[in-house]
């Protein structure tokens, strides 16, 4: 294997040792993918200012996200479907981010549970909800989650309907799930990842699982969150949640000034600037360009995080001095995860670590707490 040293060998990897219809689900985005491309493509126009002759001894990363200690700005974003990318995926990336000291979001559509990623973590990772229609569903995660010590909860807002995605309608990924010959062809010439899925038995979405009727593999339960997803999701539900929850509440999934002013109403403690990876309204605009504008209509009142587009540590340095208190990584997270299970997602996040701190002293600061849009041209 040759050396990694970005994020883009450890994406060169993944995609060498995922079946393409789990690399695809990943690496898409909806329907023309020009959001998707966009939240990648706005990060290169905004430029760093260059300043030499200034003490870049002692620098510092660390900072706090809704008050909680990081050692860098940055979390792991909730993801789908994570443990069929590497065996376990979920609990091995709660515990990498839990050794470099960044928090783990699980997602509600993880394979492993809840349970599972408390199992393997000594501190308390964030959950990330959706709203269904089974409300009593909903109150349940929100007990589980709260059992399990969880210090955050994100809830997502972008997602009560689906984005249409086309590579993953033509892999067969979609609602419902076709296992074709050539799905099976797919996941047949990748021996690796075949050897490592057969070491463990989490295979479904086990969160769901035992406490849906029907729910027992990922077909029925895909039939069935496509049916439960609330498309009445309304700001009372919000309140709702809050309410249950009774703790750090993030919302996920702001993309615009009016929102975020309604969110900071709703009392929520943070916000996440974010279109979702490119993975739903297509032709929205990317988020690192909506994000200061949000950041100066709200950001006095509320704390404003940002995910879409990060795919090195001077991404995170141009978010945080844009503004945002911290950052999530999806799909380097995943990329790190499928190229090499838990080790891939130390590595990830020691890439984005280093490249944040070396680019942080070119700028001439040692503190990630004082990087400012003063730091910037803005192209
Ligand atoms: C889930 O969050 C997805 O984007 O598929």
């Amino acid at each position: 294997m040759p050396a990694i040293t970005t994020i883009h060998d450890l994406q060169r990897q993944f995609k060498k040792r995922v079946p393409k219809m789990f690399h695809d689900y990943v690496d898409s985005g909806s329907w023309t993918e020009s959001t998707y491309r966009a939240n990648e493509s706005d990060f290169e126009k905004i430029k760093f200012r260059q300043r030499v002759a200034v003490d870049m001894s002692n620098r510092s990363l660390e900072t706090t996200m809704i008050g909680q200690k990081v050692s860098m700005p940055v979390a792991i974003a909730p993801t789908g479907l994570t443990g069929m990318l590497y065996a376990d995926g979920e609990m091995l990336g709660a515990k990498a981010a839990e050794a470099m000291g960044v928090p783990f979001t699980l997602s509600t559509m993880s394979v492993c549970s809840i349970e599972d990623v408390a199992s393997v973590t000594s501190k308390p990772f964030w959950f990330q909800l959706y709203v269904m229609k089974d409300r009593g569903f909903v109150e349940n995660l929100i007990e589980r989650a709260k059992a399990a010590n969880c210090s955050a909860l994100v809830l997502t807002l972008d997602l009560q309907i689906l984005g249409q995605r086309h590579k993953d309608i033509q892999n067969g990924l979609s609602v419902p799930p076709k296992m074709t010959v050539s799905q099976l062809y797919n996941m047949a010439i990748k021996p690796s990842w075949c050897l490592n899925m057969l070491t463990t038995k989490r295979h479904s979405f086990r969160n769901i699982e035992g406490h849906v009727k029907d729910a027992t593999d990922l077909s029925s339960l895909s039939v069935w969150t496509q049916k439960q997803f609330e498309d009445k999701l309304s700001w009372d539900d919000i309140e709702w949640i809050k309410q249950k929850w009774g703790g750090p509440l993030i919302l996920k999934g702001i993309l615009d000034v009016e929102d975020a002013k309604l969110a900071v109403k709703s009392g929520a403690d943070a916000i996440i600037v974010s279109n979702h990876g490119g993975r739903q309204l297509d032709g929205a605009r990317s988020s690192i360009s909506v994000l200061p504008e949000i950041v100066d209509a709200v950001g006095d009142q509320i704390e404003v995080h940002m995910d879409g587009g990060i795919r090195s540590g001077q991404d995170v340095l141009k978010a945080v001095s844009l503004g945002a208190k911290g950052v999530y990584i999806g799909r380097p997270f995943l990329y790190g995860l499928g190229a090499m299970g838990q080790e891939g997602v130390t590595t990830a996040l020691e890439i984005i670590r280093n490249e944040m701190d070396i680019s942080m002293a070119f700028c001439g600061e040692r503190d990630i707490n004082n990087m400012s849009r003063n730091h910037l041209y803005l192209g």
